[in-house]
């Protein structure tokens, strides 16, 4: 299969949806790689690395036009949705319950459309989800701490605090992959952590792995207003696969909120957990609402790339080699974690959540099959 790699276009995108080894990988399976020219910089990955493993450089032309499979970071942006076209399957984030924009543009290109977030193993795991929740989640409470620095707009505490004076506490709400490396890294810093889930299983595993050092708390309405107040960082990392977040933290709890705290809402790329949130990019991370610092960055392991690269393309490639090998159609037929990934296919809606997003059709995908051939 000819498998194309385009360079990301997003405002501070600076991973690549391959490395060096991913494209071996691949060639050493038979199938030819061709990347965009610059693609891996931002990556460190220089197009002699790519070169020297046998892929093909090329303009992001002759990318979008000779791949069959098309591998991404990020959903196409407007410039791109020209591109998609009948016959290209594209693999990437989609994020289409936040954008009905992007989810009409992608039937209407006829294109198969894989999101990487909502392939779900049977155990529910979101196994390319994952690595990017890791990173976000760490990155959250570092942003955290830092923007709580006086001069950046925050209170000005020292989010470990010192002997003898008090840390600063930390409310993360959502005790999932995000939520549990954002409490990591909180709790190394030394701050006091408080969770709030709604799934007690959940809990009593975070507890276990995190040995008693977190607060959890089942999460309510009320819940959230209570312990909301008392927070210096909120940390937003709820997610209802596939589905828009629910405004779990209104406007009024914002404003109650403490004068200079930070509210890191990392469910923002699936349209934000918080009522005053909206997208920011690395170049502009933060605003203001009611004195309350908000970091709603949509593509936050963007800002890490080197790390975020490698650990993409560890949980991606697996796939990647099952679409090439066996084309989609065979593919999803043999792996059911990978087909419920497919969100587009022949200009059909078939993943629920996102229909039901934007008061569109939704046909299941057995449906849909068998795939008009690519
Ligand atoms: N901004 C970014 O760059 C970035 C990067 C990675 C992930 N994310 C996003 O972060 C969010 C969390 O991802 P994740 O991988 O941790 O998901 P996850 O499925 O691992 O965890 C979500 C958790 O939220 C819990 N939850 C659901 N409803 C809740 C409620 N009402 N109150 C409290 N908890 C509730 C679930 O029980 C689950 O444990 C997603 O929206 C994801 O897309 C953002």
């Amino acid at each position: 299969m000819r498998i194309g790699v385009p360079k990301e276009i997003k405002a501070d995108e600076y991973r690549v949806a391959l490395t060096p080894a991913g494209a071996r990988e691949l060639l050493q399976r038979g199938h030819d790689v061709l990347l965009e020219a610059g693609a891996g910089e931002g990556s460190a990955f220089s197009d002699e690395t790519y070169r020297a493993v046998g892929a093909t450089l090329g303009s992001a032309e002759d990318v979008w036009r000779d791949a069959e499979l098309l591998l991404k970071v990020k959903e196409p942006l407007p410039s791109e949705y020209p591109l998609l076209r009948e016959g290209l399957v594209l693999f990437t984030y989609l994020h289409l319950a936040a954008s009905e924009e992007l989810t009409r543009a992608l039937v209407e290109s006829g294109a198969a459309c894989i999101a990487y977030e909502t392939v779900e193993t049977d155990g529910h795991a979101l196994p390319l989800l994952a690595p990017m929740s890791e990173i976000a989640g760490r990155l959250a409470a570092q942003a955290g701490a830092y923007f709580l620095e006086k001069p950046l707009g925050g209170r000005g505490l020292l989010l470990g605090g010192v002997p003898g004076v008090a840390p600063g506490r930390v409310l993360v709400i959502g005790g999932g992959m995000v939520g549990y490396n954002s409490a990591v890294i909180a709790l190394g810093l030394g701050a006091s952590v408080t969770i709030l889930e709604r799934s007690i299983d959940r809990m009593r595993h975070l507890d276990e792995i995190l040995s008693g050092r977190v607060s959890l708390v089942m999460s309510s309405s009320l819940q959230i207003e209570e312990s909301i107040v008392e927070a210096d960082v909120v940390i937003g990392a709820v997610l209802i696969p596939g589905a828009v977040a629910p405004k779990l933290v209104t406007r009024e709890m914002v404003t109650a909120m403490k004068d200079g705290a930070v509210l890191c809402d990392d469910a923002i790329d699936q349209g934000g957990c918080v009522e005053t949130s909206r997208p920011t990019t690395h170049s502009e991370p933060i605003y203001v609402v009611d004195g309350v610092t908000h970091y709603c960055v949509a593509n936050m392991p963007g800002a890490v790339p080197i790390t975020a690269t490698k650990a993409l393309t560890n949980v991606t490639l697996p796939y990647v080699e099952e679409i090439a090998d066996y084309g989609l159609a065979e593919a999803v037929a043999r792996d059911p974690a990978l087909a419920r990934g497919v969100n587009v296919l022949d200009g059909k809606i078939t993943y629920e959540a996102v229909a039901e997003a934007h008061g569109l059709d939704f046909r299941p995908l057995e449906d849909v099959l068998p795939l008009s051939p690519v």
